[in-house]
């Protein structure tokens, strides 16, 4: 009697078990013959290799492409996104610098954006390395990427020393910064890549069939909904530069960056926007710089700017006066700098509604009805590490408060709940 009923539990257990199987293989089924019906593979692509991963494969190979023969697709307006048939897709891509082995850490950062943003636009993914990336890097970030996914190649001459720098002095500062425990200081793979968001991803081929870019960097954190198309907001509002926390710069790693950009301006004139944000990045007129940046591991901007006359020559004096090796100039400032004294100031706009973390910091919007109505999962609990619990865009070491100030913009509600007291 009670071995019969052993049996039976097992035959019950079987039974579920095979019809559980019968149902998932059979939406996969359902899945795939939706994707035939409707042709618009992209806007499935992302939820099929995240979910059922054996069937990214077959959908991969058409999409991914090397640097060079990249266009931005054509319109696909798609009722099941809840676009409106007047939609207008932007000339724009999401740009990411990356390694091989951060493969994990940018797919994390994808899945955010993807889900947050990216699953109704279908904008197109640049991917830049200086070394090539592996077969697998690109089968399994072209499986999570809902528009197309370009792989670029970083030339040498983008990532590398220019004749004019010698290279025992470079690396006598490096040694000394070590010394110094200055972060980064003795790291030269990161001063090639501050050098090399300065002066050339805008230069990549994979780049050049777009206008607009968001820089997406690995581990990122996306906490809200965006619930509007970033790139045609920068269009429709003439905005070129974008960011979400802007803070004040390490001077150990700058010193002579400012004295520089002041030669600058002194011989370019012509490149100094009459109606510039001067004052957001000095506090006296000019004669010294107040550290102020925009973190550029976010940005949304417009890469004809970075390709303009003006800013080709700022960044080939300031190459040319060497801080990128004999400091540490990051691309953080350098890009601040220009866009505050080269752009016109109502180009530049700060993205309230973005959640967003890169470590360790967060921005995220402070009143409460836009949290709700964008889903935010801004952290503010104990559960979470001390450096991912608080919204760092009205505290002490935020230039925030300054953007609003000296941009005559009215502070979000709530703010005042989120300062150091
Ligand atoms: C996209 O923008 C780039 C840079 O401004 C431009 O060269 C290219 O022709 C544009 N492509 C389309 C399809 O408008």
């Amino acid at each position: 009697m009670v071995r019969g009923l052993r049996v039976l539990r097992y035959v019950v257990v079987a039974v579920t078990l095979l019809l559980i199987i019968y149902k998932v293989s059979n939406k996969d089924v359902d899945l795939s013959e939706y994707t035939k019906k409707f042709g618009n593979v992209n806007s499935l692509r992302g939820t099929t290799g995240g979910l059922h991963g054996g069937k990214a494969e077959e959908d991969v190979s058409a999409p991914a492409t090397t640097a060079g023969n990249s266009s931005p697709a054509p319109a696909q307006p798609n009722a099941a996104d809840g676009l409106a048939s007047t939609y207008e897709r932007q000339n724009a891509t999401f740009v990411t610098l990356a390694r091989n082995q951060d493969l994990w850490a940018v797919v994390g950062s994808i899945r955010e954006v993807e889900d947050r943003y990216n699953h109704k636009y279908h904008y197109d993914w640049v991917f830049l390395n200086d070394a090539e990336f592996t077969e697998e890097f690109k089968t399994i970030v072209s499986s999570f990427v809902s528009g197309k996914a370009v792989f670029g190649h970083i030339p040498p001459e983008h990532w590398s020393y220019p004749d004019w720098i010698d290279q025992e002095k470079a690396a006598l500062v490096r040694e000394e910064m070590n010394e110094k425990k200055i972060i980064y200081g003795f790291s030269e793979p990161y001063r090639h890549m501050c050098r090399f968001e300065s002066g050339f991803f805008w230069r990549n081929p994979a780049l050049d069939a777009y206008k607009y870019y968001w820089r997406v960097e690995p581990h990122i954190k996306l906490f809200c909904d965006i619930d509007y198309d970033l790139f045609a907001f920068m269009k429709n509002n003439k905005k070129s530069y974008g960011f979400t926390i802007s803070l004040y710069e390490y001077e150990a790693t700058i010193e002579t960056l400012w004295k520089t950009v002041k030669g600058f301006m002194a011989e370019y004139p012509q490149h100094i926007h009459p109606n510039n944000a001067l004052n957001f990045i000095s506090d006296d007129g000019g004669e010294t710089y107040n550290l102020c940046h925009f973190w550029s591991n976010f940005e949304v901007g417009d890469l004809d700017f970075w390709r303009s006359d003006a800013y080709r020559a700022f960044f080939d004096y300031l190459d040319k006066a060497g801080g990128f090796f004999y400091e540490r100039w990051g691309d953080a400032p350098v890009h601040s700098i220009a866009a505050a004294l080269l752009m016109d100031r109502s180009e530049l706009h700060y993205f309230n509604d973005v959640g967003y973390w890169h470590v360790p910091f967060q921005n995220c919007p402070v009143d409460e009805e836009t949290r709700r109505r964008l889903h935010c999962t801004c952290p503010s609990d104990d559960s979470l590490p001390p450096d991912q619990r608080n919204i760092f865009t009205w505290r002490g070491y935020s230039c925030t408060p300054r953007f609003h100030k000296v941009q005559g913009l009215e502070r979000p509600k709530g703010w005042i709940e989120h300062t150091d007291k």
